[in-house]
């Protein structure tokens, strides 16, 4: 593994791995247990897009690895005055032990990957959120003890969430419903990908069937960074599509409901069944400090 750029690329060996070594750096940092796998190392930061989660996330994690982050918001790199990404690949290569960068298109992750030589992790493309969903399986493991054989439905925009959920669950033997709008569907890429996998992928209109016997439930945004020009439109095109009581009902009674963060309550997520599963979701959000830094160690150490 050299750099995290899509759940794509990841064996279902390198996604246990990583897994596993996130539950052991949880433990290290509960029990007050130093892991200076980075010592001298440093991590640049660039975010093209805002963020919470992943900026503080992956700062204080590089920090508690004895590495250094460099947070570089694109209004101050020469990248967002146009200078080409091979040679701010180049450039960076020769000061950094690795990138993270969050952006809209997947290809300039990509071109970082293939003109650098530094490990490049995505935090977040228009196409998926490889970091998220590591988070996601860590915390479904956490509360379930297993990934393989449960049911993992996602409701709503077949977006870069959707993405990377539909990799993540098939490649650790989840079985996978979605429930999109007809014009709202998951890129031929990840169909493509799904379609290998037989009935263990559905794709239908019907968030109800879609839930029906899940073990774990997730939604996002209807409108994601860059498309806040269409929230009215797509407001109107997901209406039905929304984690709420009745929807919970045709779930497991022990069904789990996660989601990404920020959530528009009343939109995709009701406030009732998002306090009701608050639990989880902001164990989730903590798990992001954890899976990163197993990636961080694992590309970088
Ligand atoms: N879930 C997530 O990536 O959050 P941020 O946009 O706050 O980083
Ligand atoms: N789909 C959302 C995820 C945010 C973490 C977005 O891209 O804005």
């Amino acid at each position: 593994m050299k750099h995290l750029l899509k759940m794509l690329d990841l064996s279902t060996e390198e996604i246990t791995e990583i897994l596993d070594l996130a539950d052991q750096l949880k433990y290290e940092l509960k029990h007050n247990i130093p892991h200076p796998h980075l010592k001298g190392k440093t991590l640049g930061m660039i975010f093209q897009k805002a963020s919470t989660r992943t900026r503080v996330s992956f700062e204080t994690g590089m920090y508690q690895l004895g590495g250094y982050p460099l947070f570089l918001s694109s209004n101050d790199l020469q990248i967002g005055r146009g200078e080409p990404v091979q040679d701010t690949a180049r450039v960076l290569s020769r000061y950094l032990s690795g990138i993270m960068i969050r952006t809209f298109e997947q290809k300039e992750v990509e071109d970082l990957a293939k003109y650098g030589n530094i490990p490049i992790i995505n935090g977040l493309t228009d196409f998926c959120h490889p970091c998220q969903v590591l988070a996601d399986l860590m915390t479904i493991r956490e509360f379930k003890g297993k990934l393989a054989g449960l049911k993992m439905c996602f409701i709503g925009d077949g977006n870069n969430m959707a993405n990377s959920l539909i990799v993540g669950g098939l490649k650790t033997g989840m079985s996978v419903s979605i429930a999109c709008p007809k014009d709202y569907q998951p890129p031929k890429e990840i169909l493509d990908f799904a379609a290998g996998y037989g009935d263990k992928f559905e794709m239908t209109e019907s968030p109800m069937q879609a839930a029906k016997d899940a073990d774990v439930i997730l939604t996002d945004v209807w409108a994601s960074m860059g498309q806040e020009g269409e929230a009215e439109k797509r407001r109107k095109a997901f209406a039905g599509y929304q984690v709420n009581d009745e929807l919970m009902a045709v779930a497991k009674a022990d069904a789990m409901v996660l989601h990404c963060l920020p959530a528009h309550r009343e939109e995709e997520i009701t406030e009732k069944v998002f306090e009701e599963h608050a639990k989880e979701i902001f164990e989730e959000a903590e798990n992001r400090l954890h899976a990163q830094k197993a990636v961080m160690v694992k590309l970088m150490a």
